[in-house]
């Protein structure tokens, strides 16, 4: 707890942007991953039509048609949704209810703001009590390996926390979309929350009692901005690592690719859908649904020839709720495999450590069962 009041970082900030600009021919120390965890990027440069089946996926693809004119979901629109959760952890989902104008618009308004220069972005720099503002690391380990990345990151929701004095103010449009962007992707989130609900075999708002009900949720924004590398086969944009939260609607570059999954020891590639959202079951996902859905692993590789954005919102619990396997889930054969925690204590976490795989979740696993469940070593991979 006490290193989230962290008011500064440990070392001086560089943008990356700035080095991106500079023009240099390799990457500062500070970005190079150690061997085992840099990308292997020849398969991904196979042009589309060619062999790229090794590393090229398109992960369960869910449409809400449906649902969006008749208000309920199939009981095959359910199979497919508990197939990708389980199986998974990820899908894209089309005709979701945001506009395509919408999506549009504010993914290039954030373009925009991350094209301004370095200078007129300092004024929102960050600091790791809050994260909130514009930053270019996570974690504050010293001499940590950096990811090759800047970003904007606010808080949406609850109202209480919500500061547009805090957001950008150029574009001018851009807390305005800000505003309506939430607004909307949050609508998807409860009807995603609901069909994820029943494809579990519950009632429908049994997620939504589960992390607080109602509009006791947190939800946040965070704008990914990966610059030109002139080294990928070194550097990450973002290492490995789960969502610590409930659910995450990724709104990813349609015109670069650059997100993995991690599918055992392999990353495979997701080729974006347009006008798809990708979205991912988060850690605390995993520990109400006791580990029956999962958080997958995901990292970001970056490119040479091309900049790439992504718009990143998070729905989380309320940050003061204990959060642990729900009762409904918990059996005889399967107990309960994690140990309470609050969001807030578990997000400090990777406020700390920075993103580091699934060893957060890990750590959760209750002493009993570690011994009794080998099963759970595979869960939490
Ligand atoms: C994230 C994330 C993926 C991407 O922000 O947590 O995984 O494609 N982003 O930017
Ligand atoms: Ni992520």
């Amino acid at each position: 707890m006490m290193t989230s009041r962290l008011r500064s970082w440990p070392e001086p900030i560089v943008r990356v942007q700035t080095l991106s600009e500079s023009g240099i021919p390799r990457i500062p120390e500070r970005y190079v991953k150690p061997p085992s965890e840099r990308p292997s990027l020849i398969p991904n440069l196979a042009p589309r039509g060619r062999d790229r089946t090794r590393d090229s996926i398109n992960i369960p693809v869910i449409d809400l048609a449906d649902i969006m004119s008749s208000g309920d979901g199939s009981t095959l629109l359910l199979e497919h949704i508990s197939y990708a959760c389980r199986e998974w952890g990820f899908f894209q989902v089309v005709n979701h209810g945001v506009s395509d104008e919408l999506m549009g618009a504010a993914r290039e308004a954030w373009r925009e703001f991350f094209r301004l220069p370095v200078e007129a972005k300092q004024e929102y720099a960050n600091d790791p009590s809050t994260y909130e503002g514009y930053g270019s690391r996570i974690g504050v380990e010293r001499e940590a390996t950096l990811d090759w990345s800047d970003y904007f990151f606010l808080y949406h929701s609850p109202g209480s926390v919500r500061n547009p004095s805090k957001w950008p103010a150029h574009p001018p449009s851009l807390r305005e979309l800000i505003l309506e962007y939430g607004k909307e992707v949050t609508e998807l989130c409860k009807r995603l929350l609901s069909l994820i609900s029943r494809s579990l075999g519950c009632e429908a708002d049994f997620l939504e009692r589960a992390f607080g009900g109602g509009e006791e949720f947190g939800a946040c924004l965070r704008a990914n901005f990966y610059p030109k590398c002139p080294q990928p086969d070194l550097a990450l944009g973002l290492s490995a690592h789960s969502d610590p939260g409930f659910l995450t609607i990724l709104l990813p570059d349609p015109h670069v690719a650059g997100l993995q999954v991690r599918q055992g020891d392999h990353w495979a590639t997701v080729e974006p859908i347009p006008n798809a959202f990708i979205v991912n079951v988060g850690d605390q996902m995993q520990v109400v649904t006791n580990a029956i859905y999962r958080s997958v692993e995901h990292r970001v590789i970056v490119n040479s020839a091309k900049e790439r954005i992504s718009l990143a919102f998070f729905y989380n619990p309320k940050s003061d709720l204990l959060i642990q396997p729900a009762q409904e889930l918990v059996t005889e054969d399967r107990p309960a495999l994690y140990s309470p925690m609050t969001y807030e204590e578990y997000r400090t976490y990777i406020r700390t450590k920075g993103p580091r795989g699934k060893s957060q979740l890990q750590s959760l696993v209750r002493l009993a069962t570690k011994k009794s469940t080998p099963e759970l070593l595979r869960l939490n991979k």
